[in-house]
């Protein structure tokens, strides 16, 4: 699938990109010319992928959730880079079990990964995208955060609030220059592995299209979204669920 996308000269910080739906979109940014900040976790995982930095690439390990390690991530690839373009807000985890037996941790980690992820990333960045009036910011949400799903009241509550958090910091930073919006995809990523045969295929007869994408289908949504020709589009969800959401 070629899909052609120009983005030299930005650069891309892409969150939880060492492998599934991040990786796809930092190779799509990589392949279309940005300079890209690959962030994830698993810091092995991350260099098997995109090996060393470079004058294009540098990946870092970082904990999303931890504020002072998001906040000193993104003043390195700044002063790498001389500024920051793109923020893709990707990196997630699942801690999945009924409402009766959810620990405060599991609860936490859901939370301070998705929501509190995306909001480190977002007010470390923002001052990098006014200085420059320009600046594109794409979350990743997901179909439970609208229409919920057993056993995932955690991430559905992070994902909610990553909705009403798009929502409202696309507000506050429109008179800037930049957009912010997400994207609720469906794709066969490890996450999606993790699902329960029996669960996973009731899943699956839900999308009209009936499969979930390669993580490369997901990707041009979130090049179209940060493109400079999607500069009216801003506070909104795309759905790149194969139909799910309909
Ligand atoms: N796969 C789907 O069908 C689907 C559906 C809806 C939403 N999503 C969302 O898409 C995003 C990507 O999911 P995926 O399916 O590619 O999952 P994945 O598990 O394949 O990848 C997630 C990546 O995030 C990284 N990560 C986890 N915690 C992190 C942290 N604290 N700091 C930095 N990196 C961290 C992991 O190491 C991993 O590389 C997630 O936000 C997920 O909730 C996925």
């Amino acid at each position: 699938m070629t899909i052609s996308f120009d983005f030299t000269g930005r650069t891309v910080i892409v969150t939880g990109a060492a492998q599934g739906i991040g990786r796809g979109i930092a190779t799509l940014f990589a392949d279309a010319g940005a300079r890209v900040a690959p962030f994830d976790l698993d810091f092995d995982a991350l260099k098997a992928v995109w090996g060393e930095r470079s004058d294009t690439i540098a990946p870092l390990a970082v904990d999303v959730a931890d504020e002072d390690a998001v906040a000193t991530a993104v003043e390195d690839v700044a002063a790498w880079a001389g500024g920051i373009d793109i923020a893709v807000n990707n990196a997630g985890i699942t801690r999945d079990t009924v409402v009766w037996k959810l620990s405060s941790t599991q609860w936490r980690q859901v939370l301070d990964v998705h929501l509190g992820g995306t909001f480190h990333i977002t007010r470390a960045v923002v001052g990098h995208m006014r200085a420059a009036s320009f600046g594109r910011i794409v979350n990743v949400t997901s179909y439970t955060g609208l229409h919920g799903n057993i056993g995932q009241s955690n991430y559905a509550a992070a994902k909610a609030g990553i909705i009403g958090f798009t929502k409202t910091v696309a507000k506050e930073v429109a008179r800037f220059g930049i957009t912010v919006n997400a994207i609720s995809p469906n794709s066969a990523t490890a996450m999606v592995a993790g699902i329960p045969a029996g669960k996973l295929a009731e899943l699956t007869a839900a999308i009209p299209l009936g499969r979930f994408a390669d993580p490369a289908e997901i990707a041009p949504a979130v090049g179209f979204l940060a493109s400079a020709q999607a500069g009216y589009i801003t506070g909104t969800v795309l759905a790149v669920d194969g139909g799910m959401s309909m």
